[in-house]
């Protein structure tokens, strides 16, 4: 058997190798956006994933991308004959990252289709039992962090697409969407990733608490996974408003929202196993320099202790976008401190920072995405 392929989507593929990593662990980077996992007992954990584009199975590997489109269908061919189920086919090409491999997706398409029809396998581009997903990987978007993995050789792949049961569709989810919104409100997709960094490959919550709920961005994209959430926001204007969003999402999770500031929430929820903290907090308006903020913010950070010593959390600070230079990153102000202090802070309330990863909002404003684990 060959190996399995993630394909990341193209918005982040930093993030998007964080995401496989929290959600089942990853064997090895063959590009930014592609990496290998070795067994699938995991694999159904992978649908709720919010960067994840396509799962491979017996995928094969090409370094050489100087290959013409005869020599790639002529050994897409060959690899069929030990890989494709009997059944109707089509053959899928898509082209990743730059442009950096000068070949033509329909020649392959075409080529390969022909040598692979045979008595037991018939092309049906619409409804085919079996897709043959064929990856021309080009060099990746120098946009995001320059460390050692994603500096991107082009490579090729291809294999067998496993379909994804919730393909998710975040569009329909916009927060413009929902009944109840408001310019706080976190993008589905963002809210889906960080649900998924409070993972661990051997461990997953199945509560999620949200302190400051807002209008529900985060605890929608809980129910809908199944995952309950218990919700909280120091506004009964947001509180009834989440409420109506988690209404409207149908998410099979069960879900409670209360109206409780920051300081009370260990007496709201008491003592809970198996629940990780997933948060955006409050700072102020266009702000990064919120005093106010980081107390509140290291507030909700000893809370999740006391709650569950044993989770992980979840969120997301305000910094500025030099932060995303991740080897100069000690010397930028995050919530208005340096990240040292705010790292040693978060260490004095029982957590570690075992992830950091700054994506840009605009010009001057950046989210420092931060998931951590205990401690002890
Ligand atoms: C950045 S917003 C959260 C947005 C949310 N993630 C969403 O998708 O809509 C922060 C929320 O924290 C709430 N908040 C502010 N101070 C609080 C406190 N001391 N305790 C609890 N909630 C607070 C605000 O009412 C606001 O709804």
């Amino acid at each position: 058997m060959g190996e399995i392929i993630l394909v990341g989507s193209g918005w982040n593929s930093f993030l998007f190798r964080a995401e496989i990593n929290s959600l089942v662990g990853y064997d090895k980077i063959i590009h930014p956006r592609l990496v290998t996992i070795s067994n699938d007992s995991n694999i159904n954990n992978l649908s709720n994933a919010a960067l994840l584009d396509d799962i491979l199975f017996n995928a094969k590997i090409i370094n050489d991308y100087n290959i013409s489109e005869r020599e790639i269908s002529l050994l897409i061919h060959k690899w069929t004959e030990n890989n494709l189920p009997k059944g109707s086919f089509a053959i899928r090409t898509r082209k990743i990252g730059e442009e950096t491999i000068s070949l033509s997706s329909s020649s392959i398409e075409k080529e390969a289709g022909e040598l692979i029809v045979s008595r037991y396998n018939n092309v049906d581009l619409e409804t085919p039992e079996h897709e043959i997903v064929v990856i021309l990987a080009g060099l990746e978007d120098q946009a995001f962090h320059k460390n050692k993995s994603d500096i991107s050789k082009p490579v090729i792949i291809w294999g067998l697409r496993k379909k994804l049961p919730n393909k998710n569709k975040f569009e329909s989810r916009n927060p413009i969407e929902r009944p109840f919104f408001k310019p706080v409100s976190l993008d589905a997709r963002l809210a889906r990733l960080m649900i998924s960094l409070s993972h661990k490959p051997d461990w997953f919550p199945k509560i999620i608490i949200d302190p400051f709920c807002g209008t529900g961005g985060i605890a929608i994209e809980a129910i809908i996974q199944g995952i309950d959430i218990l919700a909280s926001d120091l506004d009964p204007v947001m509180v009834e408003g989440t409420h109506k969003n988690l209404v409207w999402s149908k998410g099979e999770g069960e879900h409670t929202v209360k109206k409780c500031s920051i300081d009370n929430i260990v007496q709201l929820w008491g003592r809970q196993e198996n629940c990780s903290f997933v948060f955006d907090p409050p700072y102020g308006r266009n702000s990064w320099k919120s005093d106010n903020g980081l107390d509140i913010f290291l507030q909700a950070l000893k809370a999740a202790h006391s709650i569950n010593p044993n989770g992980t959390i979840c969120t997301m600070l305000p910094t500025v976008p030099e932060f995303m230079l991740e080897e100069k990153s000690d010397k930028y102000l995050v919530m208005g401190k340096k990240w040292e202090e705010i790292e040693s802070l978060i260490n004095s309330t029982g957590w570690i920072v075992s992830l950091k990863y700054a994506i840009k909002v605009h010009r001057s404003l950046a989210r420092l995405i931060l998931v951590c684990h205990p401690s002890h």
